[in-house]
């Protein structure tokens, strides 16, 4: 089984909000996209820009790249749009006792 990491208390990521973990020296972006809660790498395929900095849309689950504007889907990690063509990385996320972990390898 895959480590699970900490994020925080459910109840500390509101709809529409993100937080940024640290897993070795990677940063992961944790989002709660209306109550449904997902994880990607924070750093976009493109040239890597945080992606947690760019506009994030809850009701489609999409986060617009900062830096160029391509727009990624947060359940799969694919840019929908270009500049950005190679997907990023997505960790399972795990609701234990109240609290957001994601499961990285
Ligand atoms: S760095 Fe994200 S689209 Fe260019």
């Amino acid at each position: 089984m895959s480590p699970l990491l900490d994020v925080c208390p459910v109840d500390e990521l509101q709809p529409g909000s993100c937080r940024i973990i640290d897993w070795e020296g990677d940063p992961i972006g944790v989002f709660n996209c209306d109550g449904e809660i997902l994880a990607m790498e924070d750093r976009c395929s493109h040239d890597g820009a945080p992606l947690a900095e760019g506009v994030l849309d809850p009701e489609r689950c999409t986060i617009e790249c900062p830096r160029h504007g391509a727009i990624f889907d947060l359940r799969t990690g694919i840019p929908a749009t270009l500049p950005a063509y190679v997907p990023v990385e997505t960790f399972p996320v795990v609701i234990e006792d109240g609290l957001i972990k994601i499961e990285v390898d």
